[in-house]
């Protein structure tokens, strides 16, 4: 059995912190926390960069209805780049002192753990949703990828999504299009590098002021979201290319996509960030023929989507560079203290940037 810890039962554990929210709906609050070993495939890693996201910060009725399974008090978070402190049985991968990122999936109904929530010092991971970071990368700009590229890679290559193909070193061109309405979103840029690594030409949607950045990222064409000619330039954009998914991210996004799907060439298929419900009941306006499928970004933990991504593709693509971090990372604090903040200032907006707090 493979099983590495530098902090052995005969040692003593460190000392850990979190940032706990103490009930639904109620402030967060820094405090002690225990130390949990590594149990089979698991990872301690000692933070030393937090991704924040939308999810982190919602209030209390919001909670109840995206994860409404979570015990309190809890730990949230789920952007992680820190360095392994303990590995523990059948990992392999990894071993102590490595830099690394990885998606925290304490909020997932199967765990409802607060020892896998990102908000503390020392988090507990799945390897198999763990990538090392290579030496050019910094802890905060690697701290922006977790969440937000397992959105779009559940949504984009689980069966139950789009089922594109998987992204490769060496992708074919495939002839085919996909479309990923909120290209400038964090998701939206995971969505368009996956979709460009597996070989699709892509058509994305941003503002204006970001038309150079989804170029950068590989898209072949940028339509203005708020154009109300949109849906008619976006099928134009497509032309012949057949599409052979469509990923709608954003408020408002999916009627609008599913007026696309059905009038473009190809796969009508779309898959939706938005809350389920939400996503079940717009759906039910889906044009003929159009399938809607909603996205739940640590779904592929439970499949192979998973370790395609974080154990097959990302640590070469991040090393050679065909793979960037990206929005880019905005420091918004150090210590835990300062998330409560940050996540203020993403409830008011940002626009193609991540905000990421140091530990
Ligand atoms: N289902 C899941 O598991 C899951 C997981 C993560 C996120 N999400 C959802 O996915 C969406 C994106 O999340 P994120 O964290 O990636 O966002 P984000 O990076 O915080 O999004 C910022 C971007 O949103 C764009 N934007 C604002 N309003 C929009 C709208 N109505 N339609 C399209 N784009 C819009 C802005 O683009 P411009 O400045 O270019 O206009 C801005 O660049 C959110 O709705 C979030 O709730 C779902």
């Amino acid at each position: 059995m493979n099983y590495v810890n530098d902090v052995s039962p005969m040692h003593r554990a460190p000392e850990n912190l979190a940032l706990w929210l103490p009930k639904r709906g109620r402030k967060f609050e820094a405090g002690p926390a225990p130390y949990t070993r590594p149990g089979a495939n698991e990872l301690v890693v000692r933070t030393r960069a937090i991704g924040l996201n939308l999810v982190d910060g919602i209030p209390g009725f919001a909670y109840r209805l995206v994860v409404p399974w979570l015990t309190f008090p809890a730990v949230v978070g789920g952007d992680v780049a820190g360095e392994v402190v303990a590995v523990g049985p059948g990992v392999d991968r990894f071993t102590v002192g490595d830099r690394v990122l990885g998606h925290a999936l304490g909020l997932e109904r199967s765990q409802n753990r607060a020892a896998e929530g990102a908000f503390q010092h020392y988090v507990i991971l799945m390897a198999h949703v763990v990538s090392p970071i290579p030496d050019s990368l910094s802890f905060q700009q690697a701290a922006v990828l977790p969440l937000q590229l397992s959105t779009a890679a559940s949504g984009m290559f689980q069966h139950d999504g789009l089922g594109l193909d998987l992204p490769t070193a060496d992708p074919a061109d495939r002839g085919e299009t996909v479309l990923v309405w909120g290209g400038s979103t964090g998701v939206g840029s995971n969505a368009i590098q996956l979709a460009r690594n597996a070989g699709y030409r892509v058509v994305a949607t941003a503002s204006p002021r970001n038309f150079d950045y989804l170029h950068s990222l590989g898209a072949a064409a940028a339509i203005d979201r708020n154009s109300s000619e949109a849906v008619d330039e976006l099928v134009a954009a497509i032309g012949e290319v057949p599409l052979a998914g469509s990923l709608a991210i954003g408020n408002g996004s999916l009627p609008k996509v599913m007026r696309v799907a059905a009038r473009a060439p190809g796969t009508k298929r779309v898959s939706c960030a938005a809350p389920g419900l939400v996503t079940r009941m717009l759906a039910l306006r889906a044009p003929r023929g159009v399938y809607v499928s909603s996205i739940w970004g640590g779904s592929l933990k439970d499949n192979e989507v998973g370790p395609a991504i974080y154990t097959d593709f990302l640590p070469t693509a991040l090393a050679t560079g065909a793979y960037r971090a990206e929005p880019e990372a905005e420091v918004v604090g150090h210590g835990l203290e300062a998330i409560p903040a940050g996540l203020g200032r993403l409830r008011d907006g940002v626009s193609a940037k991540k905000l990421v707090v140091t530990v």
